[in-house]
């Protein structure tokens, strides 16, 4: 199955069109954003998500903050807030403030360079995927054995979350392309079931066979030996290899470590976060408390309940044996630092 493009940059308007990712599975929707307001909106209700998603969508954001800028007639400080506001749209994935970052220092040479570098920087990721999966499936069949591979998986890493193929479900595309793939177990995961609504309408697309779970299924499938191995991916990596992810992630690590299944963390280099040494330096997005307060329209909690929604939680590198990226795979407890594989990072786009 073709999906269609996650995002795209639009010359009428112009606008960045996003696949409404609030609709799927039951529709197939565009949100065509043609102001930055509008822009961080869609970001902040997760039409758009997944953390390589976001630093190409943070890209041609700032291509769409110099048009609006044309069109209205701003201040460059009014511009330089604008450009400010949409890379802190969201605070824990580091991607949306590295695509901002990656081409910004071509916005002298206004809107056709800032577009043809954010172009790049979305060829480059979906490059990225294709060999990070290429590494992430040879690790995994240097060790698992068996003919086919049983993976869970949490959250959405697939096409949707990326520009093309994904991370971790990137390696189970990979795998499921090599005839290697078994059953994928996959996580419903909050907020708004992103397993359920939108990796699984992935792994429905390519014919790859599998089952939802509930996120609290997880610990016992993983104890009762039903899968080799979970794969996940990032929002931010710190030096150290504590990787930030969809809430939840925790659980599946500290599952897997105590039934020796092995635990990956996947993502492109433009995850890793040197500046920030430790999982104790990423903020962690609270969402709102109607997310889980409601199940669609429906209330599902007491009046007057209050919620507690962290968005991501922290796995600690010790938890995870393996983290791939497309410059090299780094096993956390072997290597306590992640700035080895980052120095071969490619150049700015
Ligand atoms: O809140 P989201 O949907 O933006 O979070 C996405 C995730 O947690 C993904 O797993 C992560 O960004 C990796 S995307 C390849």
């Amino acid at each position: 199955m073709t999906l269609p493009r996650t995002l795209d940059w639009r010359p009428e308007g112009p606008s960045v069109r996003l696949l409404d990712q609030t609709r799927l599975p039951v529709a197939i929707a565009f949100v065509d954003c043609l102001t930055v307001a509008e822009l961080i909106d869609a970001i902040r209700r997760l039409v758009v998500r997944g953390a390589p998603a976001l630093g190409a969508v943070g890209a041609l954001g700032v291509a769409l903050a110099i048009a609006e800028s044309e069109r209205e007639g701003w201040s460059p400080a009014h511009l330089a807030d604008t450009i400010a506001a949409l890379r802190s749209a969201r605070p824990t994935a580091v991607n949306l403030a590295w695509g901002v970052d990656e081409v910004l220092p071509l916005l002298p040479a206004g809107l056709p360079a800032v577009l043809a570098g954010a172009r790049r920087l979305i060829a480059a990721d979906e490059a990225a995927n294709r060999l990070l999966a290429e590494r992430g499936t040879e690790w995994i069949l240097d060790r698992v054995r068996g003919e086919r591979v049983n993976v869970l998986t949490h959250c959405n890493t697939g096409s949707l979350a990326t520009t093309a193929w994904g991370t971790a479900l990137g390696i189970v595309r990979t795998l499921s392309t090599r005839g290697r793939l078994g059953l994928v177990y996959a996580d419903e995961t909050r907020p708004l079931l992103q397993g359920s609504r939108l990796t699984a309408w992935e792994l429905a697309g390519e014919g790859i066979d599998y089952r939802i779970q509930v996120d609290g299924a997880a610990a016992s499938t993983i104890a009762r030996g039903l899968v080799d191995v979970a794969i996940i991916g990032a929002d931010r990596i710190a030096r150290n290899g504590d990787t930030a992810n969809k809430i939840g992630s925790l659980a599946v690590a500290l599952a897997c470590a105590d039934a020796g299944v092995p635990f990956i963390v996947a993502a492109p280099a433009s995850t890793l976060d040197l500046t920030t040494a430790t999982g104790d330096g990423i903020t962690i997005e609270q969402r709102p408390e109607a997310e889980v307060l409601h199940w669609g329209d429906a209330v599902v909690a007491p009046p007057g309940a209050r919620a507690f929604n962290p968005a991501f939680d922290v796995t600690p590198a010790r938890l995870i044996d393996a983290i791939v990226t497309e410059v090299g795979v780094v096993e956390p407890r072997l290597i306590a630092d992640v700035s080895a594989i980052a120095a071969a990072t490619p150049a700015r786009v």
